[in-house]
């Protein structure tokens, strides 16, 4: 099958290679697809997508006008392709399920001591070989109240580590997950329940309609005061004005976040020699109590080659004419 790697970065084309052993004939271009990039989709049977990409209603059309038949994406996460459009205009997408929860969740957990044990500054102060320990006061993990929102693949992982540091985790979910309560103790709760109690809350649930916004000041309000807020969903999932102004009052005590609501055309790119012209941003990236890193949570050995593996798989599976069971868009409606 030709394929077009749409944002395909360096570091994950061996991957891909790899993984490929050369069945498919794999074109990496660094443009991320937009209605306007859909074009270079010509004369391909396949694209490979990232969440940076925007599959929209007319993007797909484009892409269907194109002959494109399937777009495989490298992310679980799949809020940026319009599933309905693809379904009914017979293009069929997949995503990369679950490649490794346990990247996600270990790099939120590290965004959490950092943030609590204030490593960055501490390491800062070294650096200068300033020894001083004034304003560094952390607390303990254990024995506080974590709340995780979205108990899925990473949410679950996220509970484990957490009931091992010696925390009582709520959950919060739509569904619930029985084995996360028998072995880690979990208690399913409100979400406004959740956020009156935990003294840190950790987001993984996807972004769709129902969670756009989910954390806004209504929500905040609901929170104990200097609460550690961590996200490595999606950016959109948070109100981030909100969540600036949950951290100037100091309801919000810390702010971690791997994904940013504005991201796109910023992340995965250089932008130090052209700072984003984008006040939140930069108010953001300002505070000592909020640590940022560029959707970097899935970037690790494991996770990539999870990736690449499971997109070649994906694309095996429709040259061959049969079901892969990481297809979003229905079969039923294909037929
Ligand atoms: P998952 O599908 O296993 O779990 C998501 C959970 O959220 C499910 O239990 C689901 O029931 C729950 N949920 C969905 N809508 C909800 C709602 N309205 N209210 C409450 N709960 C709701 O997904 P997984 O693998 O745990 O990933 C979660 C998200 O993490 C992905 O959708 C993606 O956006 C993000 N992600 C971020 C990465 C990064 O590099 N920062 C990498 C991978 C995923």
């Amino acid at each position: 099958m030709k394929v077009l790697v749409f944002s395909s970065k360096d570091f994950e084309i061996p991957y891909l290679e790899y993984a490929n052993n050369k069945k498919h004939k794999l074109f990496f271009i660094k443009e991320a697809l937009s209605s306007k990039t859909a074009m270079k989709a010509v004369g391909y049977d396949a694209i490979s997508i990232f969440s940076s990409d925007e599959a929209c209603f007319v993007t797909i059309e484009k892409l269907r006008d194109f002959g494109v038949k399937y777009i495989t994406l490298r992310s679980v996460g799949y809020d940026n392709v319009n599933i309905k459009t693809a379904t009914k205009l017979k293009i069929r997408v997949a995503n990369v399920p679950g490649y490794s929860p346990n990247a996600i969740a270990e790099h939120a957990v590290g965004l959490l001591l950092a943030l609590n044990r204030k490593l960055i500054e501490s390491n800062l102060r070294v650096k200068h070989f300033n020894f001083n320990l004034n304003n560094l006061i952390g607390f303990d993990l254990n024995a506080k109240t974590v709340g995780i929102i979205g108990t899925g693949k990473i949410g679950a992982v996220m509970t484990k580590i957490m009931h091992g540091f010696g925390c009582c985790v709520l959950g919060y979910d739509i569904e619930q997950n029985a084995e996360l309560v028998t072995n880690y103790k979990l208690r399913y709760t409100t979400l406004k329940e959740l956020c009156a109690l935990a003294d840190v809350i950790s987001i993984h649930v996807p972004l769709n309609t129902d969670t756009h916004q989910l954390i806004n000041k209504e929500l905040i309000s609901e929170m104990k005061q200097g609460v550690i807020l961590i996200n490595t969903a999606r950016g959109a999932v948070i109100k981030t004005e909100d969540v600036l102004e949950g951290l100037k009052n100091g309801k919000i005590g810390a702010l971690g976040i791997d994904v940013y609501e504005k991201e796109k055309g910023v992340f995965f790119s250089d932008h130090s020699l052209n700072i984003p012209d984008d006040n939140l941003l930069i108010a953001l990236n300002a505070r000592p109590n909020v640590l940022i890193t560029g959707h970097h949570a899935f970037l690790t050995d494991e996770a990539l080659t999870n990736i690449a593996e499971t997109t070649i798989y994906n694309l095996d599976c429709w040259e061959a004419g049969k079901e892969t069971e990481n297809e979003l868009t229905k079969k039923e409606s294909i037929a």
